[in-house]
């Protein structure tokens, strides 16, 4: 089959079987073309909860097809590949929160998204990159707090918020191997450019980073700055929503390394065209979850998003 094939084969799938498409931002641009809804983290949980659609087709990575699922627990939630997963969700497993929890019993866990639904079950309250910050200063200022499982985003809100929170020690490889010497190579090359970073990155880029933001921040900043070009310490999908949104604007991807000049998240990238039109053919991979981990994992994830709503950073 052809590239139009599939994207004329899905349309007709998404009609007749009342399907809707979510898509991160970090997808194939064929991908984000084709969805319904294209959003962060933060606006593709609303979304899963809003949909009345009989299925959700999540075109992202798997623990957030499983949020889909949680928010949802009677629609069908599929994914293009079921191995789409995340450096983050898989550095820290329910299990080994649980026993971090026991030796830290006057703490309260706060955990990134992105995490499994069994790291979420065992989380008091989830976040998101684009919300994280102000949840947490919205906690009890002598609330003692583990954060789970991104060690970069947790150091970032300890700077912001002036917490202590334990941090899990985890990382997003795609973003902690940006180095800060490689965009300040890039910024004496383009003294006129202004470098954003997400809060996923290690401290020395946020350090040399003009603006620190979850993805739809990004956006929302390019769009509303002057300048016409920018240093992006993120992954490279993001660039389809940038040009298209600011076509006088220039955009620099940051190499990640010696030897990788990659900003491609391999699980993100794992959805193609094919897989997408076979998962809406066969309804399959399907998110499938016990009922005591939807209901322990939904509390956290439901606390968040009316936390976000009461502090105005959603509607
Ligand atoms: P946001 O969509 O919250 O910006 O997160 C970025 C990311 O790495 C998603 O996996
Ligand atoms: Fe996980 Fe990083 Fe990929 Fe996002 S970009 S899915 S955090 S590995």
């Amino acid at each position: 089959m052809t590239t139009a094939d599939y994207k004329k084969e899905i349309e007709r799938l998404k009609k007749e079987k009342n399907a809707v498409i979510l898509g991160h931002y970090y997808q194939i641009d064929e991908i984000q073309a084709l969805s319904d809804f294209v959003g962060d983290s933060l606006a593709l949980a609303q979304e899963a909860q809003r949909t009345d659609a009989s299925i959700i087709v999540f075109c992202g990575v798997h623990f957030m097809a499983e949020t889909a699922k949680i928010l949802n627990p009677k629609r069908k939630v599929i994914l293009p590949d079921v191995n789409a997963s995340c450096s983050l969700a898989e550095s820290c497993s329910g299990a080994d929160l649980k026993k971090f929890k026991e030796a830290h019993p006057d703490h309260i866990v706060v955990s990134y998204v992105n995490c499994s639904a069994e790291v979420k079950a065992e989380s008091d309250l989830i976040c998101t990159s684009g919300n994280a910050e102000k949840l947490v200063n919205a906690l009890p200022k002598d609330q003692k707090i583990i954060f789970a499982p991104d060690k970069n985003l947790g150091g970032y809100i300890n700077r912001q918020t002036g917490r202590n929170m334990l941090l899990w020690n985890g990382v997003c490889t795609v973003h902690d191997a940006l180095e800060a010497e490689n965009i300040l190579k890039l910024k004496a090359e383009n003294p006129d450019a202004l470098v954003i970073a997400h809060p996923e990155c290690n401290s020395a880029v946020l350090a040399v980073s003009d603006f620190v933001g979850s993805t739809k921040a990004m956006l929302g900043y390019i769009k509303s700055s002057e300048k016409k070009k920018f240093i992006v310490a993120t992954e490279s999908g993001i660039l389809y929503e940038m040009k298209k949104n600011n076509p006088d604007k220039k955009f620099l991807t940051v190499p990640s390394g010696e030897n990788c000049a990659c900003t491609d998240c391999a699980y993100m990238k794992m959805n193609t065209l094919e897989k997408l039109y076979l998962c809406l053919r066969d309804e399959r991979p399907e998110i499938i979850l016990s009922d005591d981990i939807i209901e322990r994992a939904s509390k956290p994830i439901v606390k968040m998003l009316e936390m976000s709503k009461e502090l105005g950073i959603i509607k």
